[in-house]
């Protein structure tokens, strides 16, 4: 019994940190625009610490969770089974490459829109149907969007799908999926299970709608508690780093994680999986121009596209 309890209460914290932690994400979100817009306007009275645009938080919380997420709440929400169904995935940056991959993993036959070449070029090469959502949304079985954008699927799009689709947001807020057009009175809505509702058209089709638009993951999945950990660490480093510095370092501006502490965030995790890290030899760290123990990378070298206003 004593065990029991134990491991209760242990689940019980575990389960109150992750919905702190959906939380604290989706103001994360909004917060970080507001923040290069008090910025630019002058009116940061603080340093603020970017934390949302470092390395390890796009890598690990965009593509290793979502990866890992999509298909979680996909499952729990609809049961539906991978293999062979097509799938199309609006945005091929790092939430779409995520979800495109575990989705191909599972045999579905994925289709990528993108607006960037760069990306959408990427997403050829990893071997995807580069297209139009208009030129795939009558065949496709799942509508993914993970753009951060608005809109991206609107009215038209939901009125030429098929009967069953399943349309989900792994994106920004609940702005990509024009919900608000779904709700004319020729449209009949029937909440099916907590998070699901089928919208039925005057002919009898039903579209499947999952968390009305908001994030499939963080509405109905779990978040892996490795990426939360990176995640964490590298908030709390970010802290660490903003109330140890000296006076005169950080001015009233937002700044994005030094590229040192990205890498000690990596660092720390590296031992849950028995890695080991090969060191520079002294002639090769002279011969790259680096410090033994780093930073490894210039801080330009991030991957990942830095927010822009
Ligand atoms: N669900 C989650 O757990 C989770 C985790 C992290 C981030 N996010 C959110 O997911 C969104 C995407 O994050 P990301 O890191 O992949 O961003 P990203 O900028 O790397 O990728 C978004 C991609 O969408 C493309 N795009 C923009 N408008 C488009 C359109 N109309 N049609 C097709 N493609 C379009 C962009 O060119 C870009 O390549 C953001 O809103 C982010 O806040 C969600």
């Amino acid at each position: 019994l004593k065990e029991l309890s134990l491991s209760l209460s242990l689940s019980l914290y575990i389960y109150i940190y992750i919905y702190i932690y959906i939380y604290i994400f989706a103001l994360f979100l909004l917060f970080v625009t507001r923040l290069y817009q008090l910025s630019k306007a002058g009116k940061l009275c603080v340093p603020a610490m970017n934390v949302n645009d470092s390395v390890t938080k796009q890598k690990f919380d965009n593509l290793y969770c979502c990866r890992e997420s999509i298909l979680d709440g996909l499952k729990r929400t609809t049961d539906v089974m991978f293999g062979g169904k097509q799938v199309v995935v609006c945005g091929y940056g790092e939430v779409g490459k995520g979800c495109c991959a575990a989705l191909k993993a599972m045999g579905s036959i994925v289709y990528v829109t993108e607006i960037d070449p760069i990306c959408a070029l990427q997403a050829c090469m990893d071997g995807f149907r580069l297209v139009k959502l208009n030129e795939v949304i009558r065949q496709v079985d799942i509508v993914i969007t993970c753009t951060g954008n608005k809109n991206v699927v609107v009215r038209e799009n939901l009125d030429r799908m098929k009967n069953g689709c399943i349309v989900c947001n792994m994106g920004h807020s609940n702005t990509e999926i024009d919900v608000a057009s779904l709700r004319t009175p020729e449209l009949t809505w029937e909440r099916v299970r907590s998070q699901v509702d089928h919208v039925i058209w005057p002919d009898g089709k039903r579209i499947v709608l999952l968390a009305e638009g908001r994030l499939l993951n963080l509405s109905c999945s779990t978040v892996p508690t490795f990426v939360l950990s990176i995640t964490a660490t590298t908030q709390a480093l970010a802290l660490i780093e903003l109330y140890n510095a000296p006076e005169g370092r950080y001015k009233q501006d937002v700044y994005l994680l030094p590229k040192k502490m990205d890498e000690y965030v990596a660092s720390l995790h590296l031992p849950t999986f028995d890695a080991h890290l090969t060191e520079l030899t002294d002639e090769q760290a002279k011969y790259l121009g680096l410090n033994k123990n780093g930073p490894f990378k210039p801080n330009y070298y991030r991957r990942v596209a830095v927010r822009s206003l």
